[in-house]
């Protein structure tokens, strides 16, 4: 992060420390919304990506919408501002009184994943004498080319329906009295560097809304999903233009509204995981250095064998590297933040950082090994302030106290 004194940082706020960049945040939720240009879009943050409120704030703030996947992210959403107006629910199972809380909210609509899904839908719609704006997640069949466990729209994928299925939901929903079909969703996978699949998925999907205005059911709202890709390493990061463009090439001339669900891309590379080096050790020919933060801060390493690039905040340009794995206090050989990759000597108390960490790391992180979450701080006009406070040992054990 620009100008940042890592070491004051580490001295206020403790270690592990999640630092965000708010300015930066801002900057790439507006780059991405100017795309569009004059197409109405609405930019819906995927919160899973990061769920830290004052985050939810600063977005809502610029006018974003969010795509929440429990009733609990709505709230989130809700409760930081957002209109309830553009906030989307996602997700292959929600539960009756999760869908009964999103209409009593009145969001924009409910992604639909299943036929018995819908069903649940039209009921509690039914039981609240409401009609429920709905959506149906489209999966395309097509590869995107990802990671297999981020990649979502292939039929083997539990997510959404196949086309033909998709047709007979929205031809069951237009008939029913407490559904209004709004909107289409597809989301083919995430940290996608080549979109060109999702301009494909794009294709279809639009192919199919005209065959449906043909049968009587108009659509408003093309949702693309997320899965625009950051540079962790050498990537190069999709260009925003042709990713816009390319979908409104796919709209030939609809006037729908645009949205996306962008996550990674929004907060990615706008967050830092601060850590403080405990030990050095070498096992036979292998060096280890042994820090405070864990895959429990962040796991994408362990889980994905992804990678985050770590900078030696103490060394001086002339100190030697040498390889090693960058590890965590965690009581399992799989928790690693880096493998094999070089790095000057380090004394304890030297500070690292894991860059690329704002996105999936806090939100997936856990108190395994009764290990505390980090603190998080946001960078704002060059101030740092709390945005989550560390965890004590009282939060953790706030709701079995009292029950043993
Ligand atoms: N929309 C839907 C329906 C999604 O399932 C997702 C992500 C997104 C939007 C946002 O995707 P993004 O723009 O962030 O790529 N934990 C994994 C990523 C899982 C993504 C799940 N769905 C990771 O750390 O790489």
């Amino acid at each position: 992060m620009k100008n940042a004194d890592y070491s004051a940082l580490a001295a206020q706020f403790g270690t592990p420390l999640y630092i965000y960049d708010f300015d930066e945040i801002g900057q790439r939720y507006t780059a991405l919304k100017s795309q569009f240009g004059a197409h109405k879009s609405l930019i819906c943050y995927a919160v899973k990506a990061n769920s830290n409120l004052s985050i939810l704030k600063l977005l809502a703030s610029l006018g974003a919408g969010f795509d929440c996947v429990s009733i609990n992210e709505v709230k989130r959403a809700v409760l930081a501002g957002a209109k309830p107006y553009k906030i989307i629910f996602s997700g292959v199972g929600k539960s009756d009184d999760e869908i009964k809380t999103a209409l009593e909210i009145g969001i924009l609509m409910l992604n639909i994943e299943s036929g018995a899904e819908l069903e649940r839908v039209e009921a509690v719609a039914k039981s609240l004498g409401k009609k429920a704006n709905i959506s149906i997640r489209i999966n395309p069949n097509i590869d995107a080319k990802t990671h297999p466990y981020i990649s979502t729209g292939l039929s083997e994928n539990k997510f959404g329906v196949v086309i033909e299925r998709a047709r007979e939901l929205y031809l069951k929903a237009h008939k029913s009295e407490y559904l209004e079909p709004v909107g289409c969703h597809f989301h083919i996978g995430s940290q996608l560097i080549d979109i060109t699949p999702i301009h494909e998925a794009a294709v279809i999907v639009s192919d199919f809304v005209s065959e449906l205005a043909a049968a009587g059911v108009e659509l408003k709202f093309f949702d693309v999903g997320g899965g625009i890709g950051v540079r962790y390493d050498d990537e190069s990061e999709p260009d925003l233009y042709t990713y816009a463009q390319g979908i409104l090439a796919a709209l030939k001339g609809k006037e729908m509204t645009i949205v996306c669900e962008p996550g990674r891309y929004i907060v990615a590379n706008a967050g830092e995981l601060l850590t403080k080096v405990l030990y050095e050790k070498v096992n036979g020919t292998k060096r280890f250095v042994i820090v405070d933060a864990a895959m429990n801060d962040l796991i994408r390493p362990s889980l994905y064998e992804a990678y985050h690039k770590v900078v030696a905040l103490n060394a001086k340009n002339s100190d030697k590297t040498s390889k090693t794995d960058v590890v965590g206090p965690i009581c399992e050989s799989g928790d690693f933040l880096a493998k094999d990759i070089a790095l000057p000597s380090q004394n304890s108390g030297d500070l690292l950082l894991i860059k690329s960490a704002g996105a999936y790391g806090f939100s997936m992180s856990s108190n395994y090994n009764s290990r505390l979450r980090a603190a998080e701080i946001a960078i704002e006009n060059g101030k740092a302030r709390l945005i989550r406070a560390r965890e004590s040992f009282e939060d953790l054990i706030r709701l079995e106290k009292g029950l043993i």
